[in-house]
């Protein structure tokens, strides 16, 4: 399977999906990496990979017109699934219905609970015992698909978010790949 990533900034899980996808046996690649952020870290880092990159920003363009051209550049590298790996764009219902049931995410939280920004600062905040990470099909619901996986992470005494997010991204980068590709060998 042919495998898109869309990316807004330092494209570390989109790196992670690259790894995963050099496993032998992987039953993915990785066609194309395209940013709504041309300046992206992870771009540079794609490219330097040898995957085809996709870099424009949409300033200017009517959302539809903007994901039409995100669309063909997918389509011309015959990508087949899309990974969001820190894509910050909400994609339109329209590019959802496109491509339903072929898009994941990477959500920095244990859904259903967090949806949205600021995930760790809110477990936190309530008094959770644990924040975590999930991997989602993407539908029209902001964080709303059917959840593929999950890693649990313990909120520490004396925890901040930042000392939570890198502890959770850790987490992130081992499940991301391992859910696409369960994924993806139906
Ligand atoms: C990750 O925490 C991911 O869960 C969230 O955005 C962040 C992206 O980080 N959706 P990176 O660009 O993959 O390093």
């Amino acid at each position: 399977h042919k495998l898109g990533i869309l990316i807004s900034g330092r494209g570390s899980n989109m790196q992670a999906l690259v790894e995963g996808s050099r496993v032998p046996g992987s039953p993915y690649s990785v066609a194309l990496v395209a940013s709504d952020k041309p300046e992206a870290a992870g771009l540079a880092w794609a490219a330097g990979q040898g995957i085809a990159t996709f870099a424009r920003s949409p300033k200017g363009l009517a959302k539809a017109d903007y994901e039409s051209q995100i669309d063909a550049a997918l389509r011309s590298h015959g990508v087949e699934a899309i990974a969001l790996a820190g894509y910050m764009r909400l994609l339109s219902d329209a590019f959802v219905a496109r491509w339903r049931g072929h898009i994941v995410n990477i959500h920095p939280s244990l859904l259903p609970n967090y949806k949205g920004l600021d995930t760790h600062a809110r477990a936190i905040e309530a008094g959770d015992s644990h924040g975590g990470c999930s991997v989602h099909i993407v539908t029209e619901e902001l964080d709303g698909g059917a959840v593929l996986g999950q890693s649990k992470v313990p909120i520490l005494p004396g925890d901040t978010a930042d000392t939570l997010a890198q502890r959770v991204l850790a987490e992130e980068h081992k499940l991301y790949p391992r859910i696409v590709a369960q994924w993806l060998s139906r």
